[in-house]
C-alpha cells in the first residue's frame, strides 16, 4: 500500500470515535487534513459511534460524545456544503455490509490485528465485536466506493485488511467492491506527550499533563507547554531521536504555523522563548476553534446529522444493492 498523492476528485472517507477528548494529537495529525481534503474531493465523514460499543460504554457518555465529536468536526472546519458529515448508526448499510465482511475476513486475520491484541489485553470483557471490529470498519470504508482513507499509522493494518476483504469479496463473487488505494500518513503531523514525548500523544495518556485538548483554556496550555519535558544541554535542535521534547516543541510550533520545524530551530537559542512561542501560537490557532465550538447549539449540529446521514445512506443503498445481489441474496419487492 501507498501513502502518497491523491487522484483527481476522489472520494475520501474516514471515521473518527467519539469517545475522549479530542486533542492536539488528533487535531494536528488527522483532523486538519480531514478538513483540507475537503478541496477537490467528494469527503465522507463519520462519526463512528457503533465502533464505540465494543467496549462496553455508558449510554449518555455515547450520545452526548456523538454529538460533541460531530460538533468539533463542524468546529475544525469540516464544512456540510463541502462533504458529507453523519453518525454511522444512522445509516443502516454499515451494520448489513459489516457482516457480509465477517464472511470474508478469516479468524487468523482477525487475531493478528495489534490493535485487537493490545485492547484485549487490557479488557476483562472481550466482546466479539470487539474481534469483529475491523469488518466493520472495512463496511465503513468499502460502502462508498472509497478510494482514499486518511488515517495515521496505527491503523495501517486495519485499512490493509479493508483492501484485503475487498479483494477477496471481488474475487469470490466478481468486481463489486471498489479497492481503497491510497493511505495518507504524511501530511500529518506526529504531536507526541508532552510529559513522554517518546509516545504519541493520546487520549489513554498517563498524564493529562502531556496531552493539550482542543477545549484547554488558554491558561492550560501555557501551563502544560511550560511544563513540557525537554532536556540538560540547552540546545534547540530538531532532532526526533536524541531530543524528543524539544523536537516536539518544534514539531507543534512547526505545525500551528505552518513552518518548517527544522528551520524554526535556528531562530532559537533558548527553551524559554520556544516554549512562550509555541503557546502563543497554539492558542491562537485554537481559540477560533473553540469559539466555533461554543457557538454551536445541539439542535443545529443535530440537523446537520441528519442531512449528512441522508446523503451518505444515498451511496449507501446504492453500493449495498450491488452487493446484496453479487452475494445472492434475492431482492425484496421483486415478486409480481
Ligand atoms: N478505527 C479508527 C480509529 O480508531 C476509526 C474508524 C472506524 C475509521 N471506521 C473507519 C477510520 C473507517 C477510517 C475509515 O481511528
Amino acid at each position: 500500500m501507498t501513502s502518497g498523492s491523491v487522484p483527481e476528485r476522489a472520494r475520501v472517507f474516514s471515521g473518527i470515535q467519539p469517545t475522549g477528548e479530542t486533542h492536539l494529537g488528533n487535531y494536528l495529525g488527522a483532523l486538519r487534513n480531514w478538513v483540507s481534503l475537503q478541496d477537490g474531493n467528494d469527503a465522507v465523514y463519520c462519526v463512528v459511534d457503533l465502533h464505540a460499543l465494543t467496549i462496553p460504554q455508558d449510554p449518555g457518555v455515547v450520545a452526548t460524545g456523538t454529538i460533541n465529536m460531530a460538533r468539533m468536526l463542524l468546529a475544525v472546519g469540516v464544512d456540510p456544503d463541502r462533504s458529507i458529515l453523519f453518525v454511522q448508526s444512522h445509516v443502516r448499510e454499515h451494520n448489513e455490509l459489516a457482516w457480509l465482511m465477517q464472511t470474508v475476513v478469516s479468524f487468523g486475520e482477525l487475531s493478528r490485528m495489534t490493535q485487537f491484541k493490545d485492547k484485549s489485553d487490557r479488557s476483562q470483557f472481550i466482546s466479539a465485536g470487539l474481534f469483529a471490529y475491523p469488518a466493520l470498519q472495512a463496511a465503513d470504508i468499502l460502502l462508498y466506493d472509497t478510494a482514499v482513507v486518511p488515517v495515521g499509522d496505527d491503523q495501517r493494518q486495519h485499512l490493509e485488511l479493508a483492501r484485503d476483504a475487498a479483494i477477496r469479496f471481488n474475487f469470490r463473487y466478481g468486481d463489486t467492491l471498489v479497492v481503497p488505494a491510497h493511505h495518507i500518513t504524511k501530511a500529518g503531523a506526529r504531536i507526541m506527550d508532552l510529559q513522554h514525548p517518546e509516545n504519541k500523544m493520546s487520549k489513554s495518556a498517563e498524564s493529562i499533563q502531556g496531552t493539550i485538548g482542543i477545549l484547554d483554556s488558554p491558561k492550560e496550555i501555557e501551563k502544560k507547554i511550560k511544563r513540557a519535558v525537554t532536556d540538560n544541554d540547552g540546545e534547540v535542535r530538531f532532532d526526533p531521536a536524541e531530543k524528543p521534547g524539544v523536537s516536539n516543541l518544534l514539531s507543534i510550533l512547526g505545525a500551528a504555523t505552518d513552518t518548517d520545524p527544522k528551520a524554526l530551530a535556528h531562530d532559537y537559542s533558548q527553551y524559554g522563548p520556544l516554549k512562550k512561542d509555541t503557546a502563543e501560537a497554539l492558542i491562537s490557532l485554537i481559540e477560533p476553534v473553540q469559539t466555533r465550538y461554543n457557538n454551536l447549539a445541539d439542535e443545529d449540529v443535530l440537523e446537520t446529522l441528519d442531512q449528512g446521514a441522508d446523503k451518505a445512506r444515498e451511496i449507501a443503498e446504492s453500493v449495498m444493492e450491488r452487493v446484496r445481489d453479487a452475494v445472492g441474496l434475492v431482492p425484496q419487492n421483486a415478486g409480481g
